[in-house]
């Protein structure tokens, strides 16, 4: 299409932010796992709105659960009880299959925000420190996180790109290798209060952390009294084809301190959601108190969090997962997908499980990122005007983040639109 001339392009031009680099295409309708731009022209959505359209585009599920409860109930503040929040939060906790509670939010930076307020006032009031029952702040994360856009999010996150011109950041964020426990083990003080963690680093290039890497951070987190906290923002809720990522990982007695969830969980709609392990932990005031209670009234909130539309949406959403098999669906078309990628000509690894899949360029496609772009943008651009929707991770790594529902014909479709569209690209 030609968005250059596109009235809803002139529009963003004088009156939205200019904070992202958007591809020149106006999109206005979705079907399954398609979407139509304004001139027609269709595309197969390989992008999900980077991973959160679940059910694919226009699910009937969700279309009826946003109709009924808008007809209810669409908001009434946390100042009341209503019946969907409760509802959705058993639901994530037998997901989760460990004792907890949820906390709602809106979004993914809010979901680890959450985690971040939870473990600062963990560690200014609880024991646990071996070192002497000292204030503690100090988060652990990884190179290539990423954590989200507020000041603690970036703050969190280990890539320098998303931190330049804001400085001064929030203090008490040290930032190691991935999947290398000796850096963690020598990073601890008397300070550190917890670790961050993506199970399968998103934004930075989909890399997997190990078995022993994770199961290395629960027994760190155990013998330092620390909190193991899991951002599951992107790979969580059935994108690994599991509904806890980290289950696609370690066995299933390996239980974290937190989880957080977005993208996924309201299928489109908007939502941000932490699970808290009940887990006894002792005051330094004295007396003990269950980890999942210790934000007690006007420590934190937020006026959306958790409304009745987004919880009853994102019910229907775990409720289709879970009556279609679609758990099963994106671990059997993820592996399908795998076996076709790794026989087209030009990529040099795929990484990943399930439908939350990275795929490296191979060195050939380096010279492409002379034109200012970087050889991800440049081939995302080209697969789009081929008609396939993807993301790029990193410069060299494309996304494949297909909604759960995605068929075995429309995963052949996109790997013949891959395999064309590198091939000219080189030829
Ligand atoms: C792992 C991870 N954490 C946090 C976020 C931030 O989520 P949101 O964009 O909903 O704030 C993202 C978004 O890409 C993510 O992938």
């Amino acid at each position: 299409m030609t968005a250059i001339d596109s009235e809803t392009q002139q529009l963003f031009e004088e009156f939205v932010v200019p904070s992202y680099g958007r591809y020149d295409v106006v999109l206005v309708r979705g079907e399954g796992s398609r979407v139509w731009d304004e001139d027609g022209k269709e595309y197969l959505d390989f992008g999900a709105g980077i991973a959160v359209s679940t059910l694919g585009h226009a699910h009937p599920r969700i279309i009826e659960a946003l109709d009924r409860q808008a007809r209810e109930l669409i908001h009434t503040s946390n100042l009341y009880f209503t019946r969907p929040q409760a509802e959705l939060a058993r639901k994530l906790v037998g997901i989760v299959g460990s004792a907890g509670k949820v906390f709602f939010s809106n979004s993914g930076a809010e979901a680890n925000e959450t985690v971040i307020k939870l473990a600062r006032k963990f560690g200014n009031e609880c024991t646990g420190n071996a070192a002497g029952d000292k204030p503690r702040f100090e988060i652990l994360t990884f190179h290539r996180s990423f954590h989200g856009r507020t000041m603690a999010g970036i703050s969190a996150t280990g890539q320098e790109k998303v931190k330049q011109g804001f400085a001064p950041l929030l203090a008490g964020f040290n930032h190691l290798p991935f999947n290398d426990l000796n850096a963690v083990e020598k990073a601890i003080t008397g300070e550190t209060v917890a670790i961050l963690v993506e199970p399968v680093q998103g934004e930075g290039g989909i890399y997997p952390a190990s078995r022993e890497f994770l199961l290395g951070l629960r027994s760190i987190c155990d013998r330092h009294g620390m909190l193991l906290m899991l951002d599951e923002i992107q790979c969580g809720l059935g994108r690994l084809g599991n509904w806890c990522g980290w289950k696609e990982i370690v066995e299933e007695d390996f239980v974290p301190d937190t989880v957080s969830w977005a993208k996924g969980i309201g299928g489109g709609f908007p939502l941000g959601a932490t699970w808290i392990r009940k887990r006894e932990i002792q005051r330094l005031a004295g007396g003990a108190i269950d980890l999942c209670d210790l934000l007690q009234p006007g420590s934190h909130g937020t006026t959306y969090g958790g409304t009745p539309l987004a919880c009853a949406t994102s019910l229907a959403v775990l409720n289709t997962i879970e009556g279609d098999g679609l758990l099963a669906n994106a671990r059997a078309q993820g592996d399908y997908a795998k076996q076709k990628l790794a026989a087209i000509l030009g990529i040099k690894e795929v990484r990943g499980m399930g439908l939350m899949l990275g795929i490296e360029l191979g060195g050939e496609f380096g010279a492409l990122g002379a034109s200012g772009k970087t050889p991800s943008q440049t081939v995302v651009t080209e697969l789009m005007q081929n008609g396939l929707l993807t993301v790029p991770a990193g410069p060299s790594v494309i996304r494949w983040l297909p909604p759960l529902i995605v068929s075995r014909e429309e995963i052949d479709e996109a790997v013949l639109i891959l395999s064309r569209t590198l091939a000219a690209i080189v030829s």
